[in-house]
């Protein structure tokens, strides 16, 4: 384990209850998470998407939590998502205002998880498309990608807007692009936040970047609505050419970021006239998702320490 990347490290710790239980229980972890996670509560989110809609900028509203390990707690899942868009409906933004889900959250890795998983998922995309508004569907780990893409493809087929998330890392995801690059489809293309084997993935920050490129590429010329998720300039910046030289309409795309990075960024954007989507997490499990940020940036990892020092 010495000789692994630090980011590798960090996202096998991201797995280990033990080290959850040192991490989130030391009172100074608190401000540093503070600065990716809305807050606990969905009052908390509410406040955010507030501010950010004001501001120009859309939402997807995640509530944290993954791999759920009995049914109950995929259940209250579903429960916390279906108050979130009870609330989203009060504020009538429309899309403006969407939810993103993990179906590891709602049982996907049970016994019998896959058809649990879109049981429980399917009222909250029900109450989504009520309320005006959407589901996009996060994608986790290699293993799940197969079952992923096949509940959504099960989704679209009542809700077509049901969003999908693509792995450029993966050495698959070109293909899976050309098949998701149709008519109607919402589609993040993401560089993959998990630590997967040179057998399925790319493994090089190049390889990955280079990836992404070509997978723009192929969503940017369809007919489908590509959603650029990437704090990446050059990923942003290449995207904005592929829109300009597709004649794409300004309306027909989109760039999300996350809560808390490149904020100024965002507001940039948005104000230039690109439709920006801010990823909000809110709730009490965020140890696995503040792993995977940290893991992305050596940077933050020495303002986590540095807090940790000075507290
Ligand atoms: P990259 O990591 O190369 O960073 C480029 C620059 O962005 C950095 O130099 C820095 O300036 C800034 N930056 C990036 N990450 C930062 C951080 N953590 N803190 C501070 N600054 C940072 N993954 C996944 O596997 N499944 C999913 O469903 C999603 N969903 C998703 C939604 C949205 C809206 C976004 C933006 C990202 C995801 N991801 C994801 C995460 C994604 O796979 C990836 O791990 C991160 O976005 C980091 O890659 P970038 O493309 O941002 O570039």
């Amino acid at each position: 384990l010495s000789k692994a990347p630090l980011s590798a490290v960090l996202l096998a710790a991201s797995r280990r209850p033990a080290l959850r239980r040192a991490v989130t229980g030391t009172p100074a972890t608190r401000r540093v998470v503070d600065r990716f996670v809305a807050g606990e509560t969905l009052d908390d989110a509410l406040g955010a998407v507030r501010t950010l809609t004001a501001d120009g900028i859309a939402v997807t509203l995640d509530h944290l939590g993954e791999d759920v390990t009995d049914r109950a707690q995929a259940r209250r899942t579903r429960d916390a998502y279906l108050a979130a868009l009870e609330a989203l409906a009060t504020l009538g933004l429309g899309t403006a205002a969407e939810v993103s889900v993990k179906l590891s959250a709602f049982g996907q890795g049970l016994p019998d998880g896959h058809d649990l998983a879109l049981e429980l998922v399917r009222p909250v995309v029900e109450a989504a498309t009520a309320a005006g508004t959407t589901v996009t569907v996060d994608m986790e780990d290699s293993r799940t990608v197969d079952s992923t893409l096949a509940a959504v493809a099960e989704l679209r087929k009542e809700h077509p807007g049901t969003g999908a998330v693509l792995q450029s890392m993966l050495h698959r995801t070109e293909d899976d692009a050309k098949t998701l690059a149709v008519s109607g489809s919402r589609v993040r293309l993401v560089k993959g936040a998990y630590d997967e084997p040179d057998t399925v993935a790319h493994r090089s920050r190049k390889d990955v970047a280079a990836a992404y490129a070509r997978c723009l590429e192929i969503l940017m010329s369809g007919p489908g609505y590509p959603m650029v998720g990437s704090h990446d300039p050059a990923m942003v910046q290449r995207a904005h050419e592929l829109a300009a030289q597709h004649s794409r309409a300004a309306d027909s795309w989109e760039v999300q970021m996350l809560y808390g990075i490149r904020t100024d960024e965002q507001r940039r954007l948005a104000a230039a006239g690109t439709r920006v989507r801010a990823y909000i997490p809110y709730g009490s499990d965020w140890y696995a998702y503040f792993m995977r940020r940290l893991a992305e940036r050596p940077a933050n990892v020495a303002f986590f320490l540095r807090s940790l020092a000075t507290r």
